[in-house]
């Protein structure tokens, strides 16, 4: 596959043609790289990447973006402990470097912002300061100290940030550009003047430019023609340019969920490459998470090479495993933004759903280093283990035990695996979820875990399971609640309320006929994540009349940690979905439902020929109760939540397995 062969950037070799791309990860400890960025790195070096970009460092002490956001001049022994971890695998390391200007935030470093121009910060609203020339001098000056610092520390080189969040890219935008000044007049010249310090510092190293071709804002921004001519401009300076887009209104669209489309930049990635020196290696960019599309986008001729960050945050293997010739093992990365996205007001530290490990290499333990890259994972005693439940904490678990050499069974009750994960992927733009399903299933049979479908376990099963000496782990999911969690609204005679798991299970059958009435549908959503407004999506789509009953202040509250808040109002509101906001559901009728006003308590009756409840759920303890309270158990059966707890505990419960033969014979895990 061309994308496995090596490429040559300046005089060093990469030996792929996958960048693992610069991201926030919240691993940073002060303003340097610590271990667990040196874990995080090398681990996908090890699993083949070719370019591994270290998480962006700002030039200058007047950029803090965020609380752990490096800072080039405290990253040397960090930058020297990646370079060493990722050449030790044969990749190339290279340091990003930039500045958000006016799109940072001044709650760290409590000085103003600086921006070309007087343009808020769009979320924050804050107002940077205009740069003075001095300030501009102070900045270009610190992008070559900074390029020095990186070579001197062991890097190959580094990549100057002009995408969706860069002090670069404001200047060479007529949206954040107003300057009247040489730097208004001629609004590249701030990077080439970045360049060119970069390029005297890198001396000898390579410099990669990540450049923004589409700030979708056509009045003003950066669009496709003129970034044409921007990139091949400022080409003569660079070893390579990653194509991107986004801008001061549409940071989000550099890294979409899944309802954009995998590979949405390789038309405009194809244009940019047909206009820059054929001397500059090319990578596209933008949720390129499948090997086969990456290896069509360089054999159509539409870029050298592959940016595919969040793809190897869900595998660090993707690489190898192609290599081995065994790309459809490839853990895929569902496209969700879940637990990647790490800004939020939690601060969170980068993971992944489908790969919790991420990000805690230091800590949780390696259950899935592939066969060909490391031997004697397996157990030296191997026991029977009984998982009861195949959706994705069960299966998780019995994929780890096998894989770690137990013999074991799962036993379904119902006629497939998958589980909630299944249901949920009927939901509006929500399709890659079932394929995690499918990676789950067709690994655990790979590894010869006996999947026994519809299959009810019982109380009196699990007892003899206990005296033959088989494990179980009790996986069981969630139940409706019999009476709703989150309030107390009443169901009056006659009036049909139905969950979200009832309606999406039956769009996914294609019966939605049979189960919901004609008329106009209420979704009462007190969560505010993705199911929700998944089903009122569907059902737009689908021709009913939906009105989306919220008690928060906006649709989806819970969806501006993954970023998609604003988008799925907008495809909603398109969509024709009501809102009923800072609502409480108060009375379901045989026709209408009762909402009351949380800030006036004015009450109001809207017409409804059914109710759709997506409030949370119940665990299914039932098996686990009456089987002594005394088994593993994992994901929803403890508490109904989300993937990600799903898959960390259906493997944490696997490999307790081995703390628990260790502690009684003294023996166990490898
Ligand atoms: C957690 C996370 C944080 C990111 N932060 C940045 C950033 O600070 N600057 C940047 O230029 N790109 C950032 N990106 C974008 C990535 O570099 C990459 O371009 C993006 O993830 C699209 O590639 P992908 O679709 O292969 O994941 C981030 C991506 C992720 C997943
Ligand atoms: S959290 Fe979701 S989007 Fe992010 S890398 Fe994992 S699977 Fe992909």
């Amino acid at each position: 596959m061309k994308v496995l062969e090596p490429l040559t950037l300046r005089d060093r070799e990469a030996p792929s043609r996958v960048l693992f791309g610069p991201h926030e990860t919240n691993l940073g400890w002060d303003r340097s790289i610590s271990e667990r960025h040196v874990a995080y790195y090398e681990r996908r070096a090890a699993g083949g990447a070719g370019v591994v970009v270290v998480e962006e460092a700002s030039v200058h002490a007047s950029d803090w973006p965020y609380e752990r956001c490096p800072l080039a001049e405290q990253c040397g022994p960090g930058w020297a402990a990646v370079a060493d971890a990722v050449h030790a695998h044969g990749g190339l390391a290279l340091a990003a470097l930039g500045h958000t200007g006016g799109q940072g935030s001044s709650a760290y470093s409590q000085l103003p912002l600086w921006a070309p121009s007087g343009v808020p910060e769009v979320n924050t609203r804050e107002m940077p300061k205009v740069m003075e020339l001095e300030d501009i001098e102070a900045v270009v000056r610190g992008f070559g100290e900074a390029a020095a610092l990186a070579m001197r520390s062991g890097l190959d080189g580094v990549e100057v940030n002009a995408g969706q969040n860069s002090l670069v890219r404001q200047f060479l935008s007529g949206l954040t550009n107003l300057r009247g000044d040489a730097y208004g007049s001629d609004r590249l010249r701030v990077a080439r003047e970045v360049l060119h310090a970069v390029r005297a510092g890198a001396a000898g190293g390579i410099v990669g430019l990540r450049l923004s071709c589409d700030e979708l804002a056509p009045w003003a921004g950066i669009v496709p023609e003129a970034a044409g001519e921007i990139a091949a401009t400022l080409s003569p300076w660079v070893d390579y340019l990653v194509v991107v887009r986004g801008g001061i209104f549409s940071v989000a669209s550099t890294r979409p969920d899944g309802h954009d489309q995998p590979g949405f930049n390789l038309d405009l990635v194809r244009d940019i490459r047909a206009s820059v020196d054929r001397r500059v290696p090319v990578f596209a960019q933008g949720s390129i998470v499948d090997i086969g599309q990456a290896e069509w986008a360089i054999d159509d001729g539409r870029c050298d090479a592959v940016e595919m960050t969040r793809a190897q945050i869900a595998d660090p293997d993707l690489v190898a495993k192609a290599r081995a010739g065994e790309a459809d093992r490839i853990r895929p990365c569902i496209l969700c933004n879940q637990t990647c996205k790490v800004r939020d007001a939690r601060n969170p530290i980068v993971s992944c759903v489908v790969e919790p490990r991420s990000g805690f290499e230091t800590t949780d333990p390696d259950p899935d280093l592939h066969p060909r890259l490391a031997t004697g994972a397996r157990v030296p005693q191997p026991v029977d283990l009984l998982v009861v439940g195949a959706g994705v904490a069960g299966l998780e678990c019995a994929r780890v035990a096998a894989w770690r050499g137990h013999r074991v069974t799962v036993a379904e009750r119902t006629g497939e695996t998958g589980g909630m994960l299944r249901i949920a992927a009927a939901g509006s733009g929500r399709d890659r979820l079932a394929l995690l399903a499918d990676w789950l299933t067709a690994e655990c049979e790979r590894l010869g875990v006996a999947i026994e479908l519809d299959r009810q376990v019982s109380a009196d099963d699990i007892a003899r399971a206990d005296s033959d000496g088989t494990h179980v782990v009790v996986c069981a999911g969630s139940i409706t609640a019999t009476e709703p969690l989150d309030t107390n609204y009443v169901t009056d005679d006659g009036a049909v309320v139905l969950t979200a798991v009832d309606v999406l299970d039956a769009r996914r059958r294609g019966t939605l006929g049979e189960v919901l009435p004609t008329g106009p549908a209420l979704i009462w959503d007190p969560i505010g994540g993705p199911i929700g407004v998944s089903v009122a999506e569907g059902l737009a789509a689908d021709g009913v009349d939906v009105t989306i009953i919220t008690p928060d202040l906006i649709v989806g509250t819970l969806l501006s940690r993954s970023g998609d808040l604003a988008p799925v109002n907008v495809r909603l509101a398109g969509a024709g979905v009501e809102f009923r906001k800072r609502a409480v559901l108060r009375e379901v009728r045989a026709s209408s439902a009762v909402v009351e006003d949380r800030f006036t308590g004015e009450l109001v009756e809207l017409k409804a020929a059914a109710l759709i409840d997506a409030g949370p759920r119940l665990p299914d303890e039932q098996l686990w109760l009456a089987s002594g309270a005394r088994h593993l158990r994992a994901g929803d059966a403890v508490a109904p939540r989300t993937v990600y707890e799903a898959v960390l505990e259906g493997r944490r419960a696997a490999l307790q397995i081995e703390g628990m033969l260790e502690a009684t014979n003294g023996t166990g895990g490898a």
